[in-house]
């Protein structure tokens, strides 16, 4: 008897302990999005195949790390509105209900835009079509997720890198009040959402101060603005974080939300600096260094860039609400295909296996 005893006690203590070592060995992975759960939303932006969910491992992963959504692209004007009058909802209906499912918050991405439109609309020549355009496709796309997203990029990318307008077929048919025009539209269209003037390079002095008289503009209007978006398509090594931490403080003094909305640090070689989509560089092997794999001490400097960024962030989170990466993980980038095509880039946090990366362990650690 007194044997079982003993011979009971051993198993339990073995099966225990066995036990303890098995959940250490496959601890999960710390999600972002609790990490900083008191400091910003923490997002990514998902592609038409994540938003399919064809990848059960990947969608968990998006689950258990991020709390805010961005479509990538199946939102934008030439995939949601193809043809005149004619609107496909359907992945976009998928991601919302996607974020719904998953408790993440959805943003809008975007309603007004001179890419990927649709061909359409670039050919329009008379100034009361694309009028006409502009405002139905605001209302209709704003007013169909009312109340369902928690905001919209109204407007992306109007200026240009001196801070004056860029040349569009909006100011070109509309005049430079279209950017007024699209938030008041949006605000009808969805009194419930934020609404939010989306730049890349916006943290840039020449382009903030254009962005801020923007800004004033819309308000002097007395049209709703909430929040200024800046994308931070950054370089490895040339983060411009002394830029970054006085356009946050401008753009928070205006009353606004400030969000880092397209996050990602660059590793490859690129001779300008900027996200224009439309801005293309022919390939060539010395521009796709890391083909094979990336050395390790590229990967401890962009740590130390993610590090500082985020060490910034945190010292205004008062100011910032949401953190959104470009994409779930290195293979997903779109800087594997853009400005030069057929490259191997590491701009995100977590690797192409979904692992952890030096940068993902060096802003948890700023929390710990
Ligand atoms: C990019 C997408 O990631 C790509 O898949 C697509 O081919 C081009 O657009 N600024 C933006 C985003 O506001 O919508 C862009 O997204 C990247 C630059």
């Amino acid at each position: 008897m007194r044997n079982l005893f003993y011979v009971l006690l051993a198993s339990f203590f073995f099966l225990s302990c066995s036990a303890q070592s098995k959940n250490k060995g496959s601890q999960p992975l710390a999600g972002l999005k609790d990490v900083f759960s008191n400091d910003f939303l923490i997002g990514t932006a998902l592609s038409a195949e994540q938003i399919r969910q064809t990848n059960p491992k990947e969608s968990e992963f998006i689950r258990n790390q991020f709390n805010a959504l961005t479509a990538e692209n199946i939102m934008k004007s030439e995939i949601i509105h193809p043809e005149w009058g004619r609107y496909d909802f359907s992945l976009a209906d998928q991601i919302l209900e996607l974020s719904k499912k998953d408790n993440q918050k959805l943003i809008g991405h975007t309603l007004i835009w001179h890419s990927q439109l649709p061909a359409y609309v670039r050919q329009l020549k008379n100034a009361d079509s694309v009028k006409m355009f502009f405002e139905e496709h605001i209302h209709t796309v704003a007013s169909r997720y009312d109340g369902k997203v928690l905001g919209w990029d109204v407007v992306n990318e109007a200026l240009n890198e001196d801070g004056t307008m860029r040349k569009t077929i909006f100011l070109d048919k509309l005049g430079p009040d279209y950017v007024t025009e699209a938030f008041r539209l949006a605000q009808k269209a969805t009194p419930n959402a934020e609404l939010y003037y989306n730049d890349y390079n916006n943290e840039q002095p020449k382009k903030r101060a254009g962005c801020i008289e923007i800004i004033k503009k819309i308000q002097a209007a007395g049209v709703r603005i909430d929040g200024v978006g800046i994308q931070g398509h950054w370089h490895l090594g040339k983060v411009p974080f002394k830029d970054i931490e006085e356009s946050i403080e401008a753009y928070a003094a205006l009353g606004l939300k400030v969000m880092i909305t397209e996050l990602d640090i660059e590793v490859l070689p690129r001779n300008f600096s900027g996200a224009d989509v439309n801005q293309r560089v022919a390939s060539n092997p010395s521009l796709n260094p890391y083909a094979n794999g990336i050395p390790d001490s590229i990967l401890q400097k962009q740590a130390k860039d993610y590090e500082d960024l985020f060490r910034l962030f945190l010292k205004h989170k008062d100011k910032i609400s949401r953190v959104t990466f470009w994409g779930v993980h290195d293979g997903q980038s779109w800087l594997n295909g853009w400005p030069v095509r057929g490259r191997t880039n590491y701009p995100l946090v977590f690797d192409r296996n979904l692992q952890p990366k030096p940068s993902y362990d060096a802003i948890i650690k700023l929390k710990k």
